[in-house]
């Protein structure tokens, strides 16, 4: 039997010390760079000015108080969210003692702060972990300003936001990063630092901004772990998301731009649905209830969300709309809090009942076209549905963005499944057997990943139907969740090539979760051989490196450019870590696709264009 063929975001718990392949188990594992391109990567680190004076004010303000830093989000026409958390021992509980305490701020249009025209006070409260939440009110539009808070004597840093143009503002560009996936434990985070350096309007997390394990068994490099077993309580949580907010790259990138941010599974649980946890027993139930509570707590303590989207009970309301004056609407989707189970026992599942003589090969249920197809399961919820539907129909922005968690694109993986099947094949085994095996696996007509929109047909036809229907102008959808760089033609219907295109996916890969195991690249030709073999949807995949997307936008085109951290050279070094993400690993662009606006009219036949590619999907 053959566990697993292929598994993609599934972390277990901690992994055992792999002493076979990796030498020096009990040791952190080092990779060594054979190749260091000094001279070409120099440039990367000459920071802009403005970016050099916020370093320095980040020195300068290097006060316990504020270890965590500061950070902003959601912003409007005439307000932004303002960020920070009182924590001067942020790995144990935050260190504060049980008392309120009054906090300032200052919203300036100078980095020097100099030119304050905003402030104010807040009380920082024990039980919110004193964070720190302003609603920074009554500011101009489409402009940029800088801002920092003081509490018990001591300043934070200053970090930078802007406030984004108004319905009237004349408004014909903008430029963001999307990001998602960053296990603190698979890497570093030099694709924050890239970012940081980047000159962007704001940046989309679309989730997995935490992962909820234990510590890795073996470290890959000293310092990167996690330092706490898997998370349940408020206490739990709090310490994680303050581990990776200690990450400098990370804290740049807050400081430097404002967020918008919605979650995937491992803000909670790996795969959870709802109020159904991953795990059968005694994990379900109210224990799970209880412990997504505590993990929507935090998280709204901790990401610069309005009130509205914050805690208010059991529920949490994150889908939101914002809108980027006339030039964009951008509508942030939530598919884990109120979606239905997972079908196929929430694996790997297909429609085609000759998957049932793969099962016990793969040692997994994959036949469940009822549950796949079923007419009654939902992703967004009825609420969510319809709200988007209304928000869809009267929109009168250029650009509709749909940014959200799981590929909504279809992908049929029969082949990577294959492959990788047969790849795992005790190698002693018989040639007949081994024939048998890929016979049974070459019959079957669909597999599919069921935690993404393939495992949920109907609710995707419904939102497909309503994207035919309505025609909203020029609809991205902006996904993340498999650690790995996508370009997807979301057509009308996926067996016609030529269907009509309904709208275009961009699925950036992980900040820098392991995309199947650390070194990608088994799983990279698979999940390529499958592109390949049967979906003509997919304009370009990478499987190979971790990093992010930047979109530039305007109204005739969009422009999406993939920063990989590594280079070509990276990906010929036998060293198995050598694409994992390390402190100085050079952030470089990968691929750029694009898309003329106007591209969803009926029948216009438009498809997205790979424009650049280090790595051609065919090679
Ligand atoms: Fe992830």
């Amino acid at each position: 039997m053959v566990k697993k063929a292929l598994r993609l975001d599934r972390h277990g718990p901690p992994e055992p010390a792999r002493s076979s392949t990796w030498p020096g188990a009990a040791a952190p594992l080092r990779r060594r760079r054979f190749v260091q391109g000094v001279g070409a990567t120099a440039g990367l680190f000459a920071a802009p000015a403005i970016l050099g004076g916020l370093r320095a004010d980040a020195a300068a303000f290097n006060d316990p108080l504020f270890a965590l830093g500061v950070a902003s989000g959601d912003p409007g026409a005439h307000s932004v969210v303002l960020w920070t958390r009182l924590a001067p021992d942020p790995l144990n509980g935050g260190g504060m003692a049980d008392a309120p305490v009054l906090v300032r701020w200052q919203v300036a249009t100078d980095p020097g702060m100099a030119k304050v025209i905003r402030s104010g006070a807040t009380i920082a409260l024990p039980r919110n972990g004193h964070a720190v939440h302003v609603v920074a009110w009554g500011l101009p539009s489409d402009s940029w300003f800088y801002y920092r808070f003081k509490a018990l004597g001591e300043f934070s840093r200053v970090g930078r936001t802007r406030t984004f143009p108004g319905r009237h503002d004349a408004v014909t560009q903008m430029r963001f990063a999307t990001a998602s996936c960053q296990d603190f434990r698979d890497g570093f985070y030099p694709a924050y630092r890239d970012m940081a350096e980047q000159e962007l309007d704001f940046v989309v997390h679309v989730g997995d901004y935490i992962y909820e394990n234990g510590p890795r068994g073996n470290p890959i490099a000293e310092g990167r772990n996690h330092v706490s077993e898997e998370v349940f309580t408020v206490e739990d949580y709090r310490d994680r998301y303050a581990l990776y907010r200690l990450d400098a790259n990370l804290q740049e990138a807050h400081a430097r731009f404002p967020f918008i941010v919605t979650w995937d599974d491992h803000e909670v649980d790996n795969n959870y649905a709802g109020l159904i946890a991953e795990e059968d027993g005694p994990a379900q139930g109210e224990a799970f209830v209880e412990r997504r509570r505590n993990a929507y707590r935090v998280y709204s303590e901790t990401m610069p969300l309005r009130p509205a989207n914050r805690q208010h009970g059991p529920v949490m309301r994150l889908f939101r709309r914002l809108r980027f004056g006339r030039l964009a609407d951008i509508h942030v989707l939530d598919t884990r809090q109120f979606r239905s189970d997972q079908p196929a026992e929430d694996g790997f599942g297909s429609t085609d009942p000759d998957s049932l003589l793969a099962e016990p090969i793969v040692d997994e249920t994959l036949f469940d076209d009822t549950g796949i197809l079923d007419p009654s399961a939902t992703m967004l919820g009825n609420q969510q549905e319809r709200w988007l539907t209304r928000n869809l129909v009267r929109s009168r922005a250029t650009w509709n963005i749909l940014a959200q968690q799981v590929m909504l694109g279809q992908w049929n993986l029969t082949e990577a499944a294959r492959l990788s099947t047969l790849a795992q094949l005790p190698p002693g085994m018989p040639p007949e057997q081994r024939e048998e095996i890929d016979k049974i696996l070459r019959r079957i007509d669909d597999i599919f990943n069921v935690d993404a929109w393939d495992g949920y047909m109907a609710p995707r036809r419904r939102l497909f139907n309503v994207l035919a229907r309505v025609r909203p102008s020029n609809p991205v959808v902006l996904s993340g969740d498999i650690h790995s760089a996508w370009g997807i033609n979301l057509l009308d219907d996926f067996a016609n090539p030529n269907s009509d295109i309904l709208a275009a996916e961009f699925v950036c890969t992980a900040i820098s979760a392991t995309f199947e195991s650390l070194d990608p690249r088994p799983a990279d030709v698979v999940v390529r051989a499958s592109v390949l073999a049967d979906n003509p949807q997919v304009e370009f995949f990478n499987g190979l490196f971790r990093g992010y997307c930047i979109c530039d936008v305007d109204q005739t085109r969009w422009r999406t450019t993939y920063r990989a951290a590594g280079t070509l050279a990276d990906v010929l070094n036998p060293d198995p870590l050598a694409l994992v993400p390390f402190e100085d690993t050079p952030v470089e662009t990968d691929s750029v696709l694009e898309i003329e606006a106007g591209f969803n009219a009926p029948g216009s036949g438009a498809r997205l264009e790979t424009k650049f590619s280090r790595i051609p999907l065919g090679v």
